[in-house]
């Protein structure tokens, strides 16, 4: 990854989430990912929970075993090189705020990244609010990504007209929450041709605006976050 300009310097390689995705088995795929790349460097890594001084916090899509796992101090001791891990959504808004969609905005910007799970990224003046967590809030009396994230049109077989009545819903609650002065949709939902599905039947206050980096938002975003803890210097993440 090339953080000055936010362009992959290599294509992707994907390895499929284990299942179940425990800290033993998530630290072998990462393992398999640098020895494939050849990396012998520090490494960033985005990660579907909140993470606070390297360690797991939330398991909402991924092995419970994951709760109150250094996640940074195994996949470091794991790989022999530092291992910098922040939360998904953030690494994502990280992103878009330098690179892409959120380019230099200031105010309140609300990244959320609908996928599996809706993940969120809140930053004020550029400067990141880690860890919100926002895809919990409850709607309509149930949890909000249960009801609205991308997985729950797939698993209810809605329409995009349907699934975007119920992301309104989320939306609105959302935006009641925290007043975003830009909301910036990210994750699967922003893949190219996907948006036009549900782009127009979503209203919001804020500006709302389709993510720019699609999947790569994610990695992007992981990279700066460690490039920025080495240059606080973290040599290694215990520091
Ligand atoms: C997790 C978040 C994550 C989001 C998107 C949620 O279930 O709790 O930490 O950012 O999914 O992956």
């Amino acid at each position: 990854m090339d953080i000055t300009t936010g362009e992959l310097t290599a294509d992707r390689h994907r390895l499929r989430t284990p299942q179940p995705a425990t800290p033993k088995r998530i630290g072998k795929a990462v393992e398999k990912l640098v020895s494939y790349f050849e990396w012998d460097g520090p490494v960033g890594c985005a990660f579907p929970a909140r993470i606070k001084h390297g360690v797991v916090r939330t398991a909402s899509n991924i092995d419970k075993s994951c709760l109150g796992y250094d996640i940074e101090q195994g996949l470091s001791d794991r790989i022999g090189s530092p291992v910098f891990v922040v939360n998904d959504a953030d690494a994502a808004g990280i992103a878009e705020i330098t690179h892409g969609a959120a380019r230099h905005q200031k105010h309140l910007v609300l990244v959320l990244t609908v996928g599996t799970g809706i993940g969120s990224g809140l930053f004020l003046d550029g400067v990141l609010i880690p860890n919100t967590e926002f895809g919990h809030v409850r709607v309509r009396g149930r949890n909000g990504e249960r009801y609205a994230a991308d997985s729950a049109r797939k698993r209810d077989k809605l329409t995009w007209k349907k699934w975007a009545r119920r992301f309104q819903h989320y939306l609105d609650h959302i935006e009641f929450l925290v007043g975003p002065d830009v909301i910036i949709l990210g994750g699967g939902i922003s893949n190219p041709g996907k948006a036009s599905h549900y782009f127009d039947y979503l209203k919001s206050d804020a500006e709302m605006k389709i993510a720019e980096l699609g999947n790569r938002a994610g990695i992007v975003g992981a990279a700066m976050f460690a490039a920025s803890r080495l240059k606080d210097g973290a040599g290694s993440p215990r520091d």
